[in-house]
């Protein structure tokens, strides 16, 4: 059985690891289960939705520790506790620290509201990256699954969806219309990646089927 783990933030709705842990459970990803749950706030929507389907949770709140190592320490002890074979972030909106990326090689996935390249990097996140969208006139955005490295959104890029930008599209109006590709594109690269079909070649993934 592959163990999943999921990061999530305070703020997340936890849509995208809601979808992860129905897609384990109805073996779309095959011979997997989401093991845990980590948030940074106990009342975090997503730490209360795990609940409800019956996933244990974790909270380990930056805030909480004097400094960034000490942040990291914990929640390396956590995920270690955790014992997954890969880590998914699901609306994780912090810089992941360098232990932990260090820890599981290759072994992190996020998903990104746009295709990246663009309109990725710190403070990018959430309906500012739909706006950031759509004041550069791009006629078509997407979500991007990648590897997690050690900076903002920068990691090799396993999968990329598109869709259209409408003329009278709002942050909002893009962001809902993304989210359902979302869904399916994580799910397609965490299928993939447990089946052992994904090889990370320098900056480039390629998908052997
Ligand atoms: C998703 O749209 C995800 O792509 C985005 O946060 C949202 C979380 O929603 N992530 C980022 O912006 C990361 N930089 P969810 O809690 O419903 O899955």
């Amino acid at each position: 059985m592959n163990r999943i783990a999921i990061l999530v933030s305070g703020a997340s709705r936890g849509s995208n690891m809601q979808a992860i842990i129905e897609a384990c459970r109805a073996g779309r990803i095959p011979d997997s289960e989401v093991v845990a749950v980590i948030g940074s706030r106990d009342d975090a929507p997503a730490l209360q939705k795990a609940r409800t389907l019956g996933i244990s949770t974790a909270v380990v709140n930056p805030k909480e520790f004097p400094d960034a190592d000490m942040y990291a320490d914990a929640l390396l002890w956590v995920l270690q506790k955790a014992q997954p074979d890969l880590i998914c972030l699901a609306g994780y909106m912090r810089l992941l620290p360098k232990p932990i990326v260090q820890a599981y090689p290759w072994r992190i996935l996020n998903i990104h509201p746009a295709l990246l390249p663009l309109f990725g990097g710190r403070g990018m996140y959430g309906l500012k990256v739909h706006q950031a969208v759509l004041e550069s006139g791009l006629k078509v955005t997407g979500c991007t699954v990648h590897f997690v490295d050690e900076n903002y959104d920068t990691g090799p890029i396993l999968l990329q969806r598109c869709v259209p930008v409408q003329d009278d599209d709002t942050a909002e109006t893009l962001a809902a219309r993304l989210l359902p590709i979302e869904h399916e594109t994580y799910i397609e690269a965490i299928r993939l990646v447990v089946q052992g079909k994904v090889r990370v070649e320098g900056r480039r993934v390629r998908v052997v089927e």
